[in-house]
């Protein structure tokens, strides 16, 4: 089998409607998946992203919007979904926790981990944090009892439960993540749960809530009384979609082959979670002779913040992802998220920010190179591309540099880096038609150098649209239009979109500039 990729993001509560910080990891995870399916082929690339339905918070939510939890969540569930088709999400697998598929995949989860020696049963006295849906034993929490993550109220629980065991695994994981058979990134975040590991026990999981206290979830295989805990039943996830116990080519394929690279794309507050319960579940149903491999990358990103904490429904500062696209279209806003912050950092979303964006990295350097390209093709030569076999050697090696470039900054998901390569030949090109001063050329009759100026600057075009594409796929699609190229860039192949294939004789087919200034008012 040959290199492909398996991306997933988190499975996104369904208590509330979606905010930017949720649409953050699906822009970004989009535009890994499309810069990979554009490398590889479409076929190559299984993207995967949904709900997670169960659980306190969920059940609460539903009483108080006076809906069933199933009724609740079907309408929730839409909504990221809809959100996804106004974003521009390519093509992906929708997984809901409460879909049979995956509690087919959570029973025989039990069962195996049964089976295998790794659950016990045990009064469990502690902690509970509702909104983060999070166990706590009474030595971590102070006399307030606030969840030590989050400050809320924490509420305290007695009762039997199932326990996965961990403490015995503690030294297998820290090897596992200092020799990167699992990476988890940025290094930072490694690091963080490293010193974790390091310097805690681990506390073995309670896998299990009594039904009597909250009946919506998985029911326990091996016990009628309990229903599966919440952050069990959704990290199993990526093996029910994967095909664990349901279909074993499918299994080996997107999960257990080598060559596939699997990426987890999660924010930094999820970490925990996925970096040290999620491969100890994998070693749990592991046997001998088979065992589940790891994750190949689990990438922690940061936060969207306003007024200096954390954007959620709780603490009522989110902005809805949708208002904003109305008003400055998708675009903008995925080139916003994707470039102004480093890809695991956190970051402040303001309009002010985003139009400023707009109007210089989008307005001036890529909306007026198109623009005064395509018109200075138009007015010297009727439009039709001039056909030449000499081009600018500077513009023509840094667009042949760019996708080992991106492929490199891409493989660290440093979208940021990306993005500021492709603006890198975009202000070299628009640096090129001061020095290259066409009209003069013109003025002069020097039209072999005029057709070369222009030739290049078309190829250039060429060349920063499928660059761009991954990240704002429509502006990558409306560029190749002006240019007059009749075939997509989401169906070309490496060789279409080498240097030199555009130029073929087309005719451009200019329209109106894509990103018309945003005259912001002084006060
Ligand atoms: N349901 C769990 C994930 C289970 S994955 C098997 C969950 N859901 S969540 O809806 O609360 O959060 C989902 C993701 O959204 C997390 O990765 C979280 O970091 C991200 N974000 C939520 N608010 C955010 C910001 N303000 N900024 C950036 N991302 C944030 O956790």
């Amino acid at each position: 089998m040959s290199e492909k990729y398996y991306l997933t993001t988190p499975l996104y509560y369904v208590n509330s409607k979606p905010h930017i910080g949720h649409s953050y990891t699906n822009i970004a995870a989009d535009a890994l998946v499309r810069f990979q399916r554009l490398r590889l082929g479409r076929e190559k690339v299984y993207f995967l992203t949904g709900t997670d339905e169960h659980g306190q918070k969920i059940d609460k939510a539903a009483q108080l919007a006076g809906k069933t939890p199933q009724e609740y969540t079907d309408a929730i569930a839409e909504t990221f979904n809809q959100l996804w088709k106004t974003l521009n999400i390519a093509d992906y697998d929708f997984i809901r926790t409460t879909q049979d598929r995956h509690v087919e995949t959570v029973l025989a989860v039990w069962r195996r981990l049964n089976d295998n020696g790794q659950i016990y049963k045990a009064k469990y006295k502690g902690y509970y944090c509702v909104p983060d849906e999070t166990f706590y034993t009474e030595d971590v929490v102070d006399a307030e009892k606030l969840c030590p993550d989050c400050r809320r109220p924490l509420e305290y629980i007695e009762e039997e439960n199932y326990f996965l065991k961990m403490s015995d695994k503690r030294a297998w994981l820290i090897d596992v993540i200092k020799t990167n058979q699992m990476k988890v990134l940025p290094e930072t975040r490694k690091n963080e749960v490293l010193g974790f590991l390091e310097n805690n026990e681990l506390q073995d999981l309670c896998i299990s809530r009594p039904k009597k206290r909250l009946a919506w979830g998985i029911q326990s295989p091996i016990s009628p009384e309990h229903v599966t805990y919440v952050w069990f039943d959704a990290l199993i996830n990526y093996i029910t979609a994967a095909g664990y116990g349901s279909n074993l080519d499918r299994f080996v394929k997107w999960w257990q082959d080598k060559d596939t690279i699997k990426i987890h794309i999660i924010g930094k507050d999820i970490l925990r979670h996925h970096a040290v319960l999620w491969p100890i579940i994998l070693k749990s149903l592991s046997q001998d002779l088979d065992p589940i491999s790891l994750p190949t990358t689990i990438f922690a990103h940061g936060w969207w913040v306003q007024g200096g904490e954390k954007m959620s429904k709780s603490r009522g500062n989110v902005i809805d992802p949708v208002e904003i696209v109305k008003t400055y279209g998708v675009d903008p806003y995925r080139y916003f998220l994707l470039r102004e912050v480093p890809f695991g950092q956190d970051g402040t979303f303001s309009e002010e920010a985003l139009i400023d964006r707009f109007n210089h990295d989008l307005a001036n350097d890529l909306g007026n190179l198109l623009h005064r390209s395509l018109t200075m093709c138009e007015k010297y030569f009727g439009g039709e591309v001039p056909l030449v076999s000499k081009w600018d050697e500077k513009l023509k090696s840094l667009c042949e540099e760019l996708p080992k470039k991106l492929n490199d900054s891409m493989n660290r998901l440093a979208f940021e880096e990306a993005l500021a390569e492709i603006w890198q030949v975009i202000g070299v090109a628009n640096k090129y038609i001061e020095t290259s001063a066409p009209w003069t050329l013109s003025k002069e009759g020097k039209t072999e150098e005029l057709k070369q100026v222009i030739a290049t600057l078309m190829e250039t075009l060429y060349a920063v649209a499928t660059a761009v594409w991954p990240f704002i796929p429509s502006t990558g699609d409306a560029i190749w239009k002006q240019l007059g190229v009749l075939t997509s860039i989401d169906s070309s192949t490496p060789q279409e979109r080498a240097w030199g294939h555009f130029n073929k004789g087309g005719k451009v087919a200019k329209g109106l500039p894509l990103f018309p200034r945003i005259e912001v008012e002084k006060k």
